[in-house]
């Protein structure tokens, strides 16, 4: 069973998009920042940075300035896409950006090579560490982030690549079973 824990974090991971006022320990968040540091990246460069924001003021200033890059992409959005959105109740509003506790901003290092797979990879290994923390997330990535910049003053060589709230659930869903139509081809793809 030791074995099945990983996977069993896995497939209780879900996205959370509404979060309890109750705060997160400390504890918890350093080793959830400690988990930034371990995957493997470019040359092991670790080519990113985070930053954490628990400031209501500065919350409520990140919600206003990706709301109104929200408002603007909504209206073009046509077809498939916004179906499925309307159908997942996902839209310009942009609660849990003041509703959870901490949102961390994570940002590539542009100078640095395989920056933006490092920082990807990185995101997967941080979204596991608060799963494991009995907390959630949601990898919610703005249409444009250029009014992030100016507010958390990240230098321009930095590219944010995502904004996690985290905090602990309001509601989740239920956990995910293994998908077998996962494509996966032993000796060759057979697509
Ligand atoms: C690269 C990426 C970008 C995403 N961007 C957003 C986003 O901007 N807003 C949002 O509400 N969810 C976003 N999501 C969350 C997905 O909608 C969610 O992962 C998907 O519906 C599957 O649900 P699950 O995470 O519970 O498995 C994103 C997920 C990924 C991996």
């Amino acid at each position: 069973m030791e074995n099945e824990k990983l996977l069993e974090i896995m497939k209780n991971r879900r996205t959370v998009r509404n979060f309890l006022a109750k705060p997160v320990d400390e504890a918890s968040l350093n080793r959830i920042i400690e988990a930034l540091t371990l995957p493997p990246s470019g040359a092991g460069l670790l080519p990113y940075g985070t930053v954490v924001v628990r400031d209501p003021e500065m919350k409520q200033k990140i919600r206003e300035g990706a709301q109104k890059v929200e408002i603007e992409y909504y209206e073009r959005l046509t077809g498939r896409l916004k179906d499925k959105f309307d159908k997942m109740g996902v839209n310009s509003e942009k609660p849990f950006l003041t509703d959870a506790p901490v949102l961390l901003i994570i940002a590539g290092d542009t100078e640095k090579p395989y920056w933006l797979e490092s920082t990807w990879l990185a995101i997967g290994y941080i979204v596991l560490a608060i799963e494991n923390e009995g907390l959630g997330s949601v990898t919610y990535t703005p249409s444009d982030f250029s009014f992030i910049m100016d507010l958390l003053k990240i230098p321009d060589r930095f590219v944010p690549q995502v904004i996690l709230p985290v905090g602990y659930p309001a509601n989740k869903k239920p956990p995910k079973k293994s998908r077998p139509e996962g494509r996966i081809y032993y000796e060759e793809c057979k697509e």
